[in-house]
């Protein structure tokens, strides 16, 4: 007990924020067990970030949290083959896996999986090899691809059993026939089929880039599915491995619980992503709809008036409500991100609120709410405090902004000159109906 209690003290040494830290350590505590996460690592990682990753997987094992590991070994077979003079073939993104592939594919993702066991021991972390038993798959297509399994079971006694007794459980992407014959998998696709069985609470993605990249080569924060995904999917600089990549999260997703999340990082960002709201890397979720009300019933308005005071951390009038002028209510459905809108000058529409929790903002609902707003209003104006910290990120939304010693007032699509003076003076003149402080 005392360890742990070290442990999380390092964390919040390491992380700055208790609270948030110790928020995600009981969240993740609270799945049952072996289903923390599932953490898939690619090949290339296990040969240039072996370190980084135990650290970090030790680092969770200290918390009591153990992660089931699933490792390819990609680059290192692409290596072996050209070396042993094998010409390696792809059909539809496989590895066209044939008995001379196999007979270097299995030494090596053996050799592979044990250092990486043998990395998380020398830091004093148990942890068992599985490299067999636990994907139990027919021949996908043996004329064209020769020995590929499609997984047709998943078999969790190993997985289980090396959790229970506290060992860090290391598996490969090898499965095998009814009648023993080792079989090929795709590191996604064993990924999906192990997720789809284990139902974990977090998946998580080591790659070297630390999460998907935007057009100019920066992380993208969070994808909500249900927003973002059609999006993302019809932009052109969407290349073909990312594209792969959303479409496979997408399918893993649909089939999990709503909570369920995946986060795309590397391993050196792993603690950061896991025990901070806004994370280190892409947070995909399935993302949560957003409702629209023009005539709030009272618990709607309820819920809003919560997560507004919570968030701004004042009252607002009893009546205040009633004040408002042809008010429309945006709520998520769990309630933790929520705009309202009235009519403003020259009948523009005013936001007069807007309250996002932090927990929410890492997971990208604030952006998805916003999208929802600018959908609906191709123009806008709105006001917030100099000492918000939100206000930074509406300069990035906004198209014009005004700073006094007190408010920053911004407008959206609002083209006119004299219009935007008028929002100017109207923003600053609202009464925003807080009780008085
Ligand atoms: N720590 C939380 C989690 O792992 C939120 C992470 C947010 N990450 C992000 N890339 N926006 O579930």
């Amino acid at each position: 007990m005392t360890e742990i209690r070290q442990v999380v003290h390092e964390l919040l040494e390491q992380l700055g924020s208790s609270k948030e830290a110790r928020q995600y350590l009981k969240e993740f505590s609270s799945a049952s067990q072996a289903r923390f996460a599932v953490v898939k690592v690619g090949g290339g990682i296990l040969r240039d970030h072996l370190d980084e990753l135990t650290s970090a997987l030790a680092f969770l094992h200290r918390l009591g949290l153990i992660p089931v590991v699933l490792h390819g070994a990609g680059p290192q077979l692409d290596k072996a083959l050209a070396d042993a003079d094998i010409e390696t073939q792809r059909c539809d993104g496989l590895r066209v896996t044939t008995k001379a592939v196999m007979s270097v594919a299995r030494p090596l993702i053996y050799r592979e999986n044990l250092s990486l066991v043998e990395g998380l021991e020398a830091r004093g972390v148990r942890a068992r090899s599985i490299q067999h038993g636990v994907f139990l798959c027919s021949h996908l297509d043996t004329q064209r691809l020769g020995l590929v399994g499609q997984v047709e079971q998943v078999e969790l006694h190993a997985v289980e059993s090396a959790v229970r007794s506290g060992a860090v459980p290391v598996l490969t992407c090898l499965g095998e026939s009814s009648s023993g014959q080792v079989l090929n998998i795709n590191a996604d696709v064993a990924t999906r089929e192990l997720v789809w069985t284990l139902r974990p609470h977090k998946v998580i993605f080591l790659s070297p880039t630390g999460g998907l990249l935007d057009r100019q080569g920066r992380v993208i924060s969070a994808v909500s599915l249900s927003n973002d995904y059609a999006t993302l999917m019809q932009q052109p600089w969407v290349h073909s491995g990312m594209r792969l990549k959303l479409q496979q999260i997408n399918e893993m997703l649909q089939r999990l619980p709503d909570k369920t999340s995946v986060s795309i990082t590397s391993a050196s960002q792993l603690t950061r992503e896991l025990f901070t709201y806004r994370g280190a890397g892409t947070l995909v979720r399935k993302g949560e709809a957003i409702e629209v009300f023009h005539n709030p019933d009272a618990n709607t308005l309820g819920r809003v008036r919560k997560l507004v005071e919570e968030s701004f951390a004042r009252s607002l009038q009893d009546d205040w409500f009633k004040h408002l002028d042809d008010p429309l209510v945006l709520l998520s459905e769990t309630g933790r991100a929520a705009a309202v809108i009235v009519r403003g000058v020259d009948g523009l529409p005013y936001l007069d609120k807007f309250s996002v929790t932090s927990e929410a903002q890492g997971e990208g609902l604030g952006a998805a709410m916003w999208q929802v707003i600018k959908a609906r209003f191709p123009a806008f104006y709105w006001r917030s405090r100099n000492t918000n910290p939100i206000t930074p990120w509406y300069f990035q939304q906004a198209d014009s902004s005004n700073r006094s010693d007190l408010w920053v007032v911004f407008t959206s699509g609002i083209e006119d000159a004299p219009q935007r003076e008028r929002c100017l003076v109207s923003a600053l003149s609202r009464d925003s109906g807080w009780t008085p402080a």
